[in-house]
């Protein structure tokens, strides 16, 4: 029953990502910055399935940013859905999974883009635990997440600002051309 129930979850999910990606509108802190190409850019995501990976990569190709993949201490299993409920307990209850693999230069960059799979209708939790292992105060954070539904969107980008409050944060992306929403964010000129 439960497999049918996460089938159903994964059917509904995909079909939701297709129709309704062009009408989402988030509402988000409309910072604006210039385009400045001195600033030193660090591509940081979680991606247990590859799909965050894929964009991570495609952000990192268009600015040439340095990247990092954040690891769970306990790793998650290969098929997430096996782990669903240790998943859902971390992000209802707002739990902080160590991070394996803490970079110790996080604070050397001036843009954080950070990315995560939506689980539980937040960003993965592991990615809020790396997000406050650091001073990001004046830092421009710039979510960007992949989902099955946009549900969730809003809820996972305001989870993002909740644990970075001193950060300017920047438009996730939505879907379409990656190096357009990059100029649109004026990450690339
Ligand atoms: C346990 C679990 C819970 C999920 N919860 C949500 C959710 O609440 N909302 C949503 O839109 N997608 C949800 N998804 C779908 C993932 O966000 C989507 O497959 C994502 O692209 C996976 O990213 P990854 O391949 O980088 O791991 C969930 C997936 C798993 C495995």
């Amino acid at each position: 029953m439960k497999k049918f129930y996460l089938l159903a979850f994964a059917l509904v999910s995909v079909f939701a990502l297709v129709s309704c990606q062009d009408d989402f509108d988030p509402d988000y802190p409309a910072d604006e910055i210039q385009y400045d190409g001195s600033r030193r850019i660090l591509v940081a995501y979680f991606s247990q399935t590859g799909n965050t990976e894929r964009l991570a990569n495609q952000i990192v190709e268009a600015t040439g940013a340095d990247v990092y993949r954040i690891e769970a201490a306990e790793p998650y299993a290969s098929n997430p859905y096996d782990d669903s409920d240790r998943i859902q307990n971390e992000s209802y209850n707002d739990l902080r999974p160590e991070v394996a693999n803490l970079p110790d230069n996080v604070e050397d960059y001036d843009v954080i883009m950070v990315g995560s799979p939506i689980w539980w209708h937040n960003p993965a939790m592991v990615v809020c635990t790396f997000l406050e292992s650091y001073d990001l105060s004046g830092k421009i954070i710039v979510p960007f997440f992949t989902y099955g539904s946009t549900e969730y969107l809003q809820q996972s980008i305001d989870k993002i600002h909740e644990v970075t409050p001193a950060s300017t944060h920047l438009r996730t992306y939505l879907g379409g051309d990656v190096e357009e929403w990059l100029r649109e964010i004026h990450i690339l000129q």
